[in-house]
Formats: C-alpha cells, structure tokens, sequence
C-alpha cells in the first residue's frame, strides 16, 4: 500500500482519496475512504514525521504515532453514501489536529452490478468494520493511532456509530465481511464512539415514539409537508404501542424503572432532568438574557421553573405540546404501508421493503381483530404482518443494545461512548439514546450523555466539546 498524498492548504493537511478497504468490493466507489492527516505529522515528501509533536492546538501534544484517528461516517437516512470530502461536520477533525478518516458505506438503497440489493441492513455496518480491519493492517503506514478510533456519525450514521461501537470482533459478521474480501485477521473493535442523535433500536423504536409524542396526534414532517392528523386506527394503535413501552424498557434492567402510566419511575425523571440540565447549561451561556429567554419558552405556560440558578423541565408531555411538537405519524418507524427509511433498510433480495418490529405487527394483529371497521382499516390498511424468524434475528443483531446488554457478551465494547442530541429533535424518542446511554452504563462501559438545548436532529454539540472529550479519554 502507497497512499498518494496530496497537500491542502485549509486546514493545513495532506490527503489521500479513494482507498478502498476491501478485496471484494460489491460498489468500490461507496466502499471506500478517504485519510486526512494534519500537515504537523507529515513531510513534504509524503513520509511520516515520526518527531515531529507541534499540533495545531498548543494545549495538546500527540505524535504521529498517538493522535486518534476520528472515523468518520457521513451516512444518513440509512442511505448509501460515499466517503464524505472536508465539509462543515468533519473539517475541524483535522484542524483540532486528528487524524480524519472518511468512510464510504452501501446502504438501503445499493444494487449490485445485476441490479440486486446489496446494501441492506447490516452491510453499511459491515463496510465501517471492514475499514476498521483494513487500516489495522496498514497501521504501520500510516500516522495516527489505530489503538484509538474514534467513531463519528449523525443519526443514521449515529447509530451505525453505537453499533460500531457495541459489536468489535462480533462471529456474526463474519461470513458478510469474508464475502468483501475484508482483512479477516485483524479486529474491528474501536476505541469510542461519538453518537449524535442516534436512530437506533429500531425494532422498539414505534413504541417509544407513541410513548414520548402521545400528547400529540398531528405529524409535520417537514415545513415542505401538509400536516397529517391520526385516524381512530392510528389513536388506537398509537395508545397500544405507548401502553407497551415501560414493559419493555423494565424487561431490559437498565437500573432505572419506567412507571406502568410512562410518566413516572426514575427512567422518566432521569430522562428530564437530562432535558432540565441542558436548559440550564444554556440559561448560564445566556444569563445576560435568561429571565427573557424563559419568559418566551414558557410561553404563558408553566413549563419551565427558573431560580436563576437552575431550570426544571418535569412535564414531557407539555415540552412535546410547547417545544418541539410532533415529526412522524403512527406508526413511525415501521410504516403501515412499508414506507419509511427503515422498511427499506430492512428489505430482503425478494422484497425490497419489509417489516421488521415484532412488537409493532403484534399489536397490529391484535388491533385488526379488534378494530375491523374504522374508516382507516377499509382498504387503506395492508394485510396482516408478521414478523419471520430470520427477520427477528436481523432486527436484534442491527440493535446495539442487544450486545450491549448480552449476558454471554459476545462482542468487545468500546470502553468509551459520547451520545449527544439536540433538545428539539423529533425524528426519534429521547428515550432511544437515554437507554442506550443507561444500557452502556450498566454494562460498566463510560459513556457521557447529554441534550443540547435549542438543537434539533443534528451533529448537536457546543464548539470544542467534542475535542475535549476525545482528549479526555485517550
Ligand atoms: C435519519 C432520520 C430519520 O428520521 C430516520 O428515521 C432515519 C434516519 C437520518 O437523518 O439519518
């Protein structure tokens, strides 16, 4: 391997592109990256400055051969994507002096040369642990420290970052990374995983969706949308699926209980004091402003305390009403008629888009019987689904959590995990990452996590947090 280095000027770094990291690529353009190293740990000539430890940023000192190398994943909406070039989400990567890996990935939506699907769920997983493998074989060539990966990505990309993270050296991947031709000696655990605004366990996600916008039964999906309100069938289904939420967050023994009426428990009011802290973070930025700013948020209500000192934000319910509102429709994540992101990701060779939530068709099943003619129910609802065996085992192994929590432990976890969401953000519950969060918790690994108030589905972070936090733990 002889990486052809190119210089840039802004930031002050050399490039390599289109490395493919596999043998066997099925789509070589997506499975791919590109290596941005930090000028300070190069030649002119190309070869690594081994001496040199003058990094960018004076309060830190690493070396060509400890800087953490940041891979970073630029998928989103489970889409294909191509090995990202320096944009505003991963440009200060390398000007805070990390190594910067931009990874290309198939995803949902990927054929192979035949026109066949090649990228559904988990190939985009298996393309990131495939070019985990291939940069620990040539570590040796290149700067950075392949001990120290640190996995970056932003909702879709958040979560295959989680997975990333709670699946190192998983047997289950295996035969899928032999087929690309990945380097089969080599691990594919990381370091840490940064997770902004994951979309992930996705197989409860429509639970936990109902269960944190039920105070709401209007979706405005985006400003270019009309707003859709639910039908009998959708207020039905969507009680049931809430009503079936802290079952499943208590069956998990995350540490923390979620009352049986999904309002109470220490789930509940850890999760808000999270939602108050953010907040409050904010209010101490602004104090200038703050008594204002709470004037205006409250808006005539009553949904923010304020001391001056601390902000309390207890009612989830009225912070949907007043704050963020509702993004999806019921249910949100397997969709009735196969049409979100995720019926595509799940998709098979046979049917593009496929139902994936056993917890979800179980009470469809169940609601069709009961509810057989409501107005939504007479021709506009699909037939029946179930769920296959080969399905729920597809579902579990895309779902962090399921390794994170596993008894047997069947797979290295990366020892640190940052999850970070903006305040507004509506395209999953908070609940998602909150219990990954306390997933990785319990399982003893050190993860820090935290809402960004005024923020919605994005790489939500206040400047140079991230960098920090990267410092801090290597
Ligand atoms: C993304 C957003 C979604 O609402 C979703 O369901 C899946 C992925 C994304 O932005 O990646």
């Amino acid at each position: 391997m002889k990486p052809e280095w190119k210089y840039l000027p802004d930031p002050d770094c050399y490039v390599a592109e289109d490395i493919s990291y596999c043998q066997a690529p099925v789509n070589p353009d997506l499975q791919a990256m590109h290596i941005y190293v930090p000028a300070c740990y190069m030649k002119p000539d190309g070869q690594i400055d081994f001496n040199n430890t003058n990094s960018p940023r004076p309060d830190v000192s690493y070396t060509a051969k400890t800087v953490p190398v940041i891979l970073y994943n630029d998928i989103g909406g489970y889409s294909e994507c191509r090995p990202a070039g320096l944009i505003d989400r991963n440009k200060e990567f390398v000007a805070n002096g990390f190594v910067l890996v931009s990874i290309g990935a198939r995803g949902r939506q990927s054929v192979d040369e035949n026109g066949s699907p090649s990228g559904k769920a988990p190939m985009a997983l298996v393309d990131l642990k495939a070019g985990v493998r291939w940069l620990r074989k040539h570590q040796n060539e290149l700067p950075g420290n392949y001990d120290r990966i640190v996995s970056v990505g932003t909702s879709a990309g958040g979560a295959m970052s989680s997975l990333l993270g709670a699946t190192g050296n998983s047997e289950y991947f295996l035969p899928y990374l032999e087929e690309i031709g990945a380097e089969m000696d080599e691990r594919d655990d990381i370091y840490a995983a940064q997770c902004y605004c994951p979309i992930t366990d996705l197989d409860h996600a429509d639970l936990a969706y109902e269960w944190m916008f039920q105070a709401k039964a209007v979706s405005t999906r985006s400003a270019k949308e009309l707003p859709v309100a639910m039908d009998d069938f959708c207020r039905t289904f969507s009680t049931g699926l809430a009503e079936a939420y802290p079952a499943y967050i208590n069956s998990l023994s995350l540490g923390a209980e979620l009352g049986a009426n999904g309002r109470s428990g220490n789930f509940y009011t850890g999760l808000m004091e999270k939602v108050s802290q953010s907040l409050t973070k904010f209010l101490k930025r602004n104090v200038r402003w703050a008594d204002q700013l709470v004037e205006e948020l409250n808006a005539g209500t009553d949904l923010i305390c304020w001391d001056g000192e601390k902000a309390v934000i207890t009612d989830l319910d009225k912070y949907v009403r007043v704050f963020i509102g509702r993004m999806k429709p019921c249910p949100a994540f397997d969709g009735l008629n196969l049409e979100t992101f995720e019926n595509q990701e799940f998709g098979t060779v046979d049917n593009l888009r496929e139902h994936f939530s056993a917890a979800t068709a179980e009470l469809f099943g169940r609601l069709q019987d009961d509810l057989p003619n409501t107005a939504a129910s007479e021709g506009s609802l699909p037939e029946k689904w179930g769920i296959s065996t080969e399905m729920l085992d597809r579902a579990q192994h895309f779902n962090p959590l399921y390794y994170i929590l596993s008894p047997e432990r069947k797979s290295d976890i990366a020892p640190h995990y940052r999850i970070r969401l903006g305040s507004k953000d509506a395209d999953t519950s908070f609940s998602i990452s909150y219990s990954l969060y306390l997933a990785l918790q319990s399982a003893g690994i050190d993860a820090d996590y935290a809402l960004v108030w005024g923020l919605g589905h994005c790489n939500a972070d206040y400047p140079g947090e991230f960098a920090a936090w990267v410092d801090s733990v290597c």
